[in-house]
């Protein structure tokens, strides 16, 4: 039978109210794609798979959660929903608001969101504005428009958003038969970490499928969860610029409960990560990249050995979403005469 997203395939054990319709655009289904020569590189025997969550609908993981609430929310016939957000959580609030006839509202930093997100928060028709502030300032925005205005909030303080979110790791352990040794991803608001170890924790108490270390991984410039108090955010991997996280109790315990940990790596760190992804085909926006960066930094620096396990790295958001990032670091494109001349001479240089 053909995909048929996440509601239909794991629905007994989602909690959604009965009665909400099932709103969806075939979201989840994501490949678990091998990383052979990056998983060389972090020790023998290790088998490294990327899950590609950039293949989602909007291209993020967020549209596992948002056809959750979104689902929800309709359901209780909500007349508006309001997020605030980095970029994806307001493309995929957008898409999903659109599917379900209810009008979307996203408040964004200004000036901090990747050009693939926001044209597809106004593609999807979303009223979008921008926050003079932080990420965190504009959910500290919403939380209150939420409750003073009656507009259903879709950010992952929605505990619907968890349970959409949660079936990534239902997913991983049906492909691979069992739980990962290792997890590793991105941290921004927290929302994420906490959905993969209550799903992971689910799904082992049904099927006993074990339990895998989860790393989850903050950049330098906006790491509350690993200096241990709120910061003002700055790094390139603007989805995860975030300097107080929702959920960042449930993180730490994600971290601790799994004996993993939450660690941050550099800018340079996470970028030369996403280099290295690309180079076995595999585009993923900066954030996506910082999982990866973070394990197979705690590798290098003797921190960690994964000689023999089986190690997934949650890819979040597609390449696309973020393309500027790599033309403005990479060098002026050759142009050429249209004549063959010129390309050979460009193709000896
Ligand atoms: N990776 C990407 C690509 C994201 O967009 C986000 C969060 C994360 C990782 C972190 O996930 O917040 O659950 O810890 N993006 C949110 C947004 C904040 O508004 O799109 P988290």
């Amino acid at each position: 039978m053909p995909w048929r997203g996440i509601i239909h395939e794991y629905g007994e054990l989602i909690d959604l109210p009965k009665t909400s319709p099932v709103i969806t655009l075939l979201e989840g289904g994501t490949p678990l794609i091998p990383l052979p020569a990056l998983g060389r590189m972090l020790g023998k025997e290790v088998t490294l798979y990327a899950k590609f969550e950039g293949l989602n609908p909007t291209g993020s993981f967020k549209d596992r959660g948002m056809t959750v609430a979104i689902s929800e929310a309709a359901g209780r016939k909500a007349k508006s929903v309001i997020c605030a957000s980095t970029g994806n959580t307001a493309a995929s609030a957008a898409a999903y608001a659109a599917r379900s006839g209810i009008p979307c509202i996203v408040l964004i930093p200004q000036g901090k969101v990747a050009m693939g997100k926001l044209a597809g928060a106004l593609a999807y028709g979303a009223k979008v504005l921008q926050i003079q502030g932080s990420f965190d300032d504009a959910l500290t925005m919403v939380v209150q428009a939420s409750q003073k205005l009656a507009i259903a909030l879709v950010n992952s303080l929605n505990p619907y958003r968890l349970e959409g979110q949660k079936t990534a790791a239902f997913e991983i352990c049906d492909a691979l038969g069992k739980s990962p040794d290792w997890l590793c991803l991105p941290v921004g608001n927290a929302g994420n970490i906490t959905s993969y170890w209550m799903g992971f924790k689910q799904y082992h108490q049904l099927k006993q499928t074990g339990l895998p270390k989860i790393l989850g991984v903050q950049a330098e410039g906006a790491a509350p969860l690993v200096v241990g108090h709120p910061v003002e955010p700055e790094t390139v991997a603007t989805a995860i610029r975030i300097g107080k996280p929702a959920r960042g109790e449930q993180a730490l315990e994600a971290a601790q409960e799994s004996e993993g940990g939450i660690i941050a790596v550099s800018d340079d760190c996470i970028l030369d990560m996403q280099k290295s992804l690309a180079s076995e085909g595999i585009w993923v926006e900066p954030a996506s990249a910082a999982g990866l960066a973070g394990l197979a930094r705690e590798v290098r620096e003797n921190r960690l050995t994964v000689d023999g396990q089986t190690i997934v790295t949650v890819c979040t958001g597609h390449g696309l979403k973020d393309p500027d990032i790599i033309t403005r670091r990479s060098p002026p494109i050759p142009i050429l005469a249209p004549v063959l001349s010129d390309l050979e001479e460009a193709l000896r240089g």
